[in-house]
Formats: structure tokens, sequence, C-alpha cells
């Protein structure tokens, strides 16, 4: 097995958090771009139930004024307007994913290309009945979003936030480390990211900014892929990995990803190589 530099790579990235020109939000979104055309036959399909399952405790009124923030490729927006028949907003950062979403459903949501956060500042305080942010809110800034949309909604309005936790893909992430532990110059971006760890976090959140909570839960989707290749392949194409491809220096990014690929290999079980994401969910009202 190679030598592994754990002290090296701690340094590094430390030292690339704070002096690093580039923001993990552009990387983000240029990975989101990029995965567009693909993502709603890797990620959409599969986890839909998911988020259908936070829609339906959320339970939006008919004729409701609705916000989807990070709406991606525009599901969640379309399944409010199905379901409200009101006037349906999504809001995302990727061009490529507006563009996606506005193809999908521009007849029944409008979409607009903005960061959620400067969306929501832009907006008039007491202005949505319903707002959801599904899959996308440890990209943003959670703690100012959270409070943005307390202010944004109307008294009694409701809102349903589903995303990954910090704990998801561990077994993928500690995959990332070993490998850039191994190869420590090849890091070139120490991801920022802000996945919340439980759903009780984000609940706290919601309580501190005025928002009543109604239902909350953590659980867990593995699904299983047959080989290194096809792990890294799913990975990018789910948009999982968005961001990460551009942690590693160009000249580096092909060993880098092909070790990766070799490393999660030694995690194969009799069913495959498993990837499992740990999700949280809160649905709660303004009182
Ligand atoms: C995992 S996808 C979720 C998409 C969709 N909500 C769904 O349920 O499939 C995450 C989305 O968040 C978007 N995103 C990332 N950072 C963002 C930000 N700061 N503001 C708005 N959207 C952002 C990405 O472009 C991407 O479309």
């Amino acid at each position: 097995m190679p030598k592994r530099h754990w002290m090296r790579l701690a340094f590094r990235a430390t030292r690339l958090f704070f002096t690093q020109s580039e923001k993990t939000g552009d990387l983000v979104t240029a990975s989101y771009d990029h995965v567009a055309p693909g993502y709603d036959d890797a990620w959409t399909n599969h986890m839909r139930h998911l988020s259908l399952g936070m829609i339906d405790v959320l339970d939006p009124p008919a004729g409701a004024t609705c916000l989807d923030l990070t709406c991606g490729t525009g599901f969640v927006a379309d399944q409010l307007a199905q379901r409200t028949g009101g006037d349906v907003i999504g809001v995302d950062a990727s061009e490529g994913m507006i563009a996606r979403a506005r193809r999908n459903f521009g007849e029944s949501c409008r979409f607009f290309h903005s960061d959620a956060l400067e969306f929501l500042r832009r907006q008039a305080g007491a202005s949505f009945d319903v707002v959801t942010c599904a899959w996308g809110l440890g990209y943003t800034q959670p703690w100012r979003v959270v409070r943005e949309i307390a202010r944004v909604l109307k008294p009694g309005g409701r809102v349903g936030i589903i995303d990954n936790s910090l704990f998801s893909l561990a077994g993928v992430l500690w995959a990332s480390f070993q490998t850039f532990a191994e190869t420590p110059q090849a890091l070139r971006h120490a991801m920022h990211v802000k996945f919340l760890p439980h759903s009780l976090v984000l609940a706290t959140m919601m309580r501190l900014a005025g928002l009543g909570v109604q239902q909350r839960e953590d659980g867990a989707k593995t699904y299983y892929v047959p080989n290194g290749q096809a792990a890294l392949e799913r990975l990018t194409a789910t948009g999982a990995a968005a961001g990460f491809e551009f942690a590693a220096a160009e000249e580096h990014r092909q060993t880098i990803f092909t070790r990766f690929a070799e490393l999660m290999e030694t995690r194969t079980t009799p069913k495959g190589i498993p990837i499992t994401h740990r999700y949280l969910q809160v649905v709660g009202r303004k009182t």
C-alpha cells in the first residue's frame, strides 16, 4: 500500500482553505452545469420518492404561492405546481440546471438563475405560502437561508427542507481522503460546503428563526455499483461529487480518479460497492 501523508494533507488543506481564490460555490455550479443533461436519469429517478415524501408531509395548500430553492431540473417545483395549481418559482445557481428545468417544466413553473440567498434577499417579506429546498441547502449558507425563508414566508406559511447530511457518502469521502493522503500535492482546492450533521440541527435553526417544526427525520438510502469505475461515473453523474472533481489539480486528476476507483473496490460486498446517501428532512410552519 502506498504511504499516506496525513499531516501534509492536513496542512495543505488548511492552507488552501484560507488562501484559495476560487470559490467552492463556483466549482459546484460548474459541475452541475456539466451533469445537467444526465441528472434526472442518475439522481431524480432514484431519489424522487424521498423528495415526494417531504412534499406529502408539507401538504402544500391549493392556490399556494411557492418558491423552490436550489430547484435543479425542476422536479420538486413541478410537483408543487401540480399539487397547488398556484404560482411556482424555481431558483438555481446553475445555468445548465435551470435550462433543463425550463425545458422540463417551463409551462407549469417560472425558473430563475440565481444564488438562493441572493434571490431570497430580493423578495418582499411575507410573500410566499410555501418554500422548499431539496438536496441543495448544504451548498448555500444554511443559517442565513433559513432566516430568509422565515422572513419571506407568510404567517402560517409552510417550509420543507430535505438534504444530504454531513455523513452522507461517508465511505466515499473516506476513500477520497485516503487518495489525497497518498498524493497531497494533487489537492488544489479545499471544498467548503456546509452540510448539516442531523435534522435536529436544522430544526433548531428553524426554531431560532421563528419557524415551528412539525416533522423531522433522518434516513439513508444505499445503492450498489459493480466496480470502482462505475462508482466514479455514478457519483459524477448525480452531482454527488459536485466540485470534488476540481479539487484535484488537472495534471494529477487521472491518477487520483484511478486510485479512488481502486480504493472504492476494496469496499466491495456480495451485492457490489455500497454507496450510501444519508439525509435529513425538516418540515415546519411560520407561526
Ligand atoms: C443535488 S441538486 C438538487 C436539485 C433539485 N432540488 C432536486 O431535488 O433534484 C443541488 C442543486 O443546488 C444548486 N445549487 C448549488 N448551490 C446553490 C446556490 N448557492 N444557490 C442556488 N442553487 C444552488 C445546484 O446548481 C444544483 O442544481
